[in-house]
């Protein structure tokens, strides 16, 4: 019986997507012989019931096309919001997946689409995953494509950094994305040879980042360049949302909004710098740079494997799995044990020994 796939693209875009689409979507119908459509605009466009043909001409020439062709949004199916009320639409959801005739729908998404799909895999459908987003911290998998790519944007960035921060004698602090994980700010603050790292796990002392750079200066270097991620805070914010959690009764580690939003937050840090360094500051906040444009060959080459690998799940009609990636190759992770989870850096990684072995600061 030839089976129907609909394959979709959940959360923050990233490169890589049209890539995986294609992985999906070619191993699918030329190698399997399945049938093949695309659902626009993530979850809400199932709920919607808008498709689009994707057999043929349309998974040609997107290997290397940033964004999704399909178009992505971050809409939750039992929370969407719908004439202006947040109502749980997995009934239509599950409708429409049969209305079209799916044996399968694959997401490709982050964390927040895992715990999705794994809803869906529980209401009845037949579900499979690839873990998406320049954020890397989809557990359980090596890596997640678009981190590569985003990784690379972002070491160019402070490559360039350097050298506007030498000619002023500056304090430059780049901004760089990831969330509440650091992976993506620690990855490059190591290859740009970032001065300063600050990630979330490793909460920061501004007194301590100020002393680095004055070290430096006494060492003849009147520049730094800080790398912060965009989730990284101070120890006295992180004390302050320890004891709302507390107050919260809440023992796991709360996810207290932040007082600020990010970039209010790295602005205040680099004014705090300027004032305790005596040396200019200067902000760069790489947005969402770090999610455009073409893959790097690293993310092509990983999107290509795990959608290929979700295709032969799908033949086997193995469902309820992501596709993570494993070393050259790749497993299937049960959803329910992906789904919830966040992979953050450990503050005795391998990454952070080394970046402190170079004389890197954590602020801490
Ligand atoms: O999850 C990817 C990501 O780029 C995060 O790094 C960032 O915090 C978030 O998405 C931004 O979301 P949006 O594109 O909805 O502003």
């Amino acid at each position: 019986m030839t089976q129907s796939i609909g394959i979709l693209t959940s959360g923050g875009d990233s490169p890589g997507l049209n890539a995986a689409i294609r992985g999906v979507g070619k191993a699918c119908v030329s190698h399997y012989g399945m049938h093949i459509v695309g659902i626009r605009d993530g979850f809400r466009g199932l709920m919607e019931n808008r498709t689009m043909p994707l057999e043929g001409e349309q998974l040609s020439g997107i290997l290397t096309l940033g964004g999704t062709i399909l178009g992505t949004s971050r809409d939750k199916p039992h929370k969407m919001p719908v004439n202006g009320k947040v109502q749980d639409m997995t009934e239509t959801i599950v409708a429409n997946y049969h209305a079209n005739g799916l044996d399968c729908l694959v997401c490709l998404g982050g964390g927040g689409t895992q715990k999705n799909a794994l809803r869906l895999q529980q209401a009845g459908l037949n579900v499979v995953t690839l873990p998406k987003t320049i954020d890397n911290d989809v557990a359980l998998t090596d890596t997640t494509f678009g981190f590569d790519t985003a990784l690379g944007i972002a070491t160019d960035a402070i490559d360039r950094l350097h050298s506007t921060a030498h000619s002023h004698h500056r304090i430059i602090v780049v901004e760089i994305m990831g969330h509440r994980a650091g992976w993506l700010a620690l990855g490059a603050g190591i290859a740009g040879g970032a001065d300063v790292i600050l990630v979330p796990e490793i909460p920061y002392d501004v007194e301590v980042v100020a002393d680095a750079i004055k070290a430096r200066k006494r060492k003849g270097k009147p520049f730094s360049i800080v790398a912060v991620a965009e989730g990284a805070i101070s120890r006295q914010e992180f004390a302050a949302q320890m004891a709302a959690a507390a107050k919260k009764k809440d023992k796991k580690v709360a996810v207290v909004e932040p007082e600020l939003v990010y970039a209010e937050r790295t602005l205040r840090l680099a004014q705090q710098l300027e004032h305790l360094t005596g040396l200019e500051a200067r902000v760069t906040i790489l947005g969402h740079l770090q999610r455009g444009g073409t893959p790097s060959a690293a993310d092509r080459l990983l999107a290509t494997r795990l959608g290929t690998a979700a295709a032969d799940l799908i033949e086997q009609r193995q469902y309820g799995f992501m596709v993570a990636a494993r070393g050259e190759s790749s497993v299937p992770v049960r959803l329910e044990d992906v789904a919830g989870q966040v992979k953050t850096v450990p503050p005795d990684h391998p990454w952070v020994a080394s970046a402190r072995g170079v004389g890197t600061s954590f602020g801490d």
